[in-house]
């Protein structure tokens, strides 16, 4: 029997970025009242008015209807940690202390390769109902972190970006590696995962505290061995941080200088934090063309501090465990505040295409995923403003798309997401995984 292929059609309320709202203003989105789009094998066909594309559209397709819903990109997370999932509301700590006290004893339980599936499971379970259809995630040092959350994620076509954390030092040692093994891992499963299905890995030297000069230079060697992948890590999030680095590699001029020194700057660095940057910093950063992550239910949990995005290339995560929400909406609503504890406001418009476009182009994914257009990979979610009584009083006073946009980023959650669809498919979250 021939198989045909599989083909369905979204009809509803439209919203996605073509461009930056900085740069372009309200050149920078679509709107669509009454739009479609066609999926064919998973990819994106067209994407227009429902009246228009109705005619084109081959006899006997699944419309799928999207209601009062916003269908929007799903959410992409360029920043989490998937041994935290169980960190995650932790008490009384910052950042170092935070690490020692929970962080570092329950990542050695990922040494467990069920552990780690149960987790997996878990895990990917709760990005998908938060929207979030792609994130960039640390694991633990162990490989089997990385392999059980790829596999979940392939297993529900999801496209993902992983990487076990290569650390040598200054952590229990049941969490380190040697240079020469984190090295041979991260290759492994490059070799392994890069590319398989959707799948894609990165390397993840956790940062300069737990990594030794040999291996953040194995590090870098991967770098250059393997250009296509993301490096992911951490910067200047914490002030006895940043004095711990000095005193580790008093050779640098800075924090930053430290992965410049080993050449782990560059488009497809993602620095997770970057609070507390000197003017010297940002400006390397910025010329190197690396991303800054913001992740601000993170720095207010852990007391780190207030980021400022000025000159820098950005992108916007969760932080998960130390961040406080899966939810892309819960951590614009923070990062909203935290511009206002600055004097600037985030204007909803850069806010939603920070959480699609944006990120896509953070990680480079941009011509696969983070806008609706011919060839992108059809992952969605369809948004409810009105999902909660508050929601809904709230929006009987909308007069705008941008007034339902706040809305949804100051007061939505898990629950405004109505349904999540990857390569065109519904998903069906599977039993949320058990944890001990
Ligand atoms: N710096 C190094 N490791 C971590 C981590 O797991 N979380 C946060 N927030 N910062 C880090
Ligand atoms: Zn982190």
């Amino acid at each position: 029997m021939v198989q045909l292929p599989f083909q369905r059609a979204i009809r509803g309320r439209l919203f996605w970025f073509v461009a930056d709202p900085a740069h372009e203003g309200a050149r920078a989105w679509r709107y669509i009242e009454d739009g479609m789009i066609l999926i064919r094998n998973g990819l994106i066909t067209a994407v227009g008015e429902a009246a228009v594309l109705e005619r084109q559209m081959p006899a006997g397709i699944e419309v799928v209807h999207g209601g009062r819903n916003l269908v929007m990109p799903g959410f992409i997370d360029p920043h989490i940690h998937i041994p935290q999932t169980q960190v995650i509301a932790s008490y009384g700590a910052q950042l170092i202390d935070w690490l020692n006290r929970y962080t570092f004893v329950e990542e050695q339980r990922f040494a467990n390769p069920a552990h780690a599936r149960t987790n997996a499971t878990f895990l990917m379970d709760t990005l998908l109902l938060n929207g979030t259809t792609t994130a960039v995630a640390f694991g633990s040092v162990h490989p089997v972190s990385v392999e059980a959350f790829l596999a979940e994620a392939d297993r529900r076509n999801a496209r993902m970006v992983a990487g076990k954390v290569m650390m040598d030092r200054n952590a229990p040692p049941a969490l380190l590696d040697t240079p020469e093994q984190g090295y041979e891992d991260t290759k492994a499963l490059i070799e392994h995962w890069h590319g398989r299905g959707r799948q894609m890995c990165a390397i993840a030297p956790r940062f300069a505290i737990t990594s030794s000069p040999t291996q953040l230079e194995a590090a870098g060697a991967l770098a250059k061995e393997f250009p296509e992948c993301l490096i992911e890590t951490h910067l200047a999030e914490n002030h006895a941080e940043i004095a711990l680095v000095r005193e580790l590699y008093p050779d640098c001029c800075d924090y930053t200088d430290v992965y410049d020194h080993f050449g782990l700057l560059g488009p497809k660095s993602l620095f997770g934090h970057c609070v507390h940057l000197g003017p010297r910093e940002r400006a390397r950063l910025e010329e190197s063309g690396s991303v800054a992550v913001h992740c601000p239910t993170s720095n207010l949990f852990l007391g780190s501090g207030l980021f400022d995005p000025a000159g820098l290339r950005t992108a916007i995560a969760t932080d998960i465990g130390a961040g406080t929400s899966y939810s892309m909406l819960a951590t614009l609503n923070e990062a909203y505040k935290v511009q206002q504890l600055q004097g600037r406001s985030l204007s909803p418009m850069a806010a939603f295409f920070a959480i699609t476009l944006g990120n896509a182009r953070a990680i480079g994914l941009e011509s696969r995923i983070g806008s609706f257009a011919p060839g992108r990979e059809a992952d969605l979610v369809m948004l409810d403003a009105c999902a909660t009584s508050t929601m809904a009083h709230r929006m009987a006073r909308a007069q705008s798309l941008d007034d339902e946009l706040f809305v949804l980023m100051t007061l939505g959650d898990d629950r405004a997401v109505a349904a999540t669809y990857l390569m065109g498919e519904r998903v069906v979250p599977s039993s949320i995984g058990r944890l001990s």
